[in-house]
């Protein structure tokens, strides 16, 4: 296992659409261990393809410390089925260290996506899971969290966005 290098914001890969993963090879295996391995190592729930500077629609949850049950998993090519229900939380990203915001996202969601084998599981998620579901969800297509906090939000956290941007861009 390896440790990736983090993007930041200003990278344009972190603004455009991952594509779809097409081959469940050993290849993938070793990527998505590899995120696993970075998220924990820079104590993240959540980090996506893009965030690692891989354009492909795959993103890694842990949520064992809420849930035993939540072991690091790796989602792959995801798609939302419906939403319901709505509720804010504070976020952050690695991709912007040192930013919080609250953002409003829906509370229920039904979600398919495809194991690191390729096998097509439907599930329904809610609370901190469904929560970190969108917010990597989003990454795929070049969203960040900051694109959904208020304008007036947006304004205060300019300065701070504004630095991270200039001393990551050139990363
Ligand atoms: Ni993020």
């Amino acid at each position: 296992m390896a440790v990736l290098p983090i993007i930041k914001l200003g990278h344009p890969s972190l603004r455009k659409r991952a594509e779809e993963v097409t081959e469940f090879n050993d290849e993938l295996k070793e990527l998505a261990s590899n995120m696993i391995e970075t998220m924990r190592v820079n104590d993240g729930i959540g980090l996506a393809g893009p965030q690692v500077n891989v354009l492909k629609r795959i993103f890694v949850i842990d949520l064992e410390q809420i849930d035993e049950n939540l072991e690091p998993r790796a989602y792959v090519n995801p798609r939302i089925l419906s939403e319901s229900g709505s509720e804010v939380m504070e976020e952050g990203c690695l991709s912007i260290p040192g930013v919080r915001a609250d953002v409003t996202r829906s509370a229920e969601i039904e979600v398919e996506y495809q194991t690191l084998e390729g096998e097509v599981i439907q599930e329904t998620l809610d609370d901190l899971t469904a929560r970190v579901f969108l917010h990597e969800y989003d990454h795929l297509n070049g969203v960040l969290f900051i694109d959904h906090i208020s304008p007036l939000q947006r304004k205060l956290l300019a300065p701070k966005l504004k630095k991270i941007e200039e001393s990551h861009s050139l990363v």
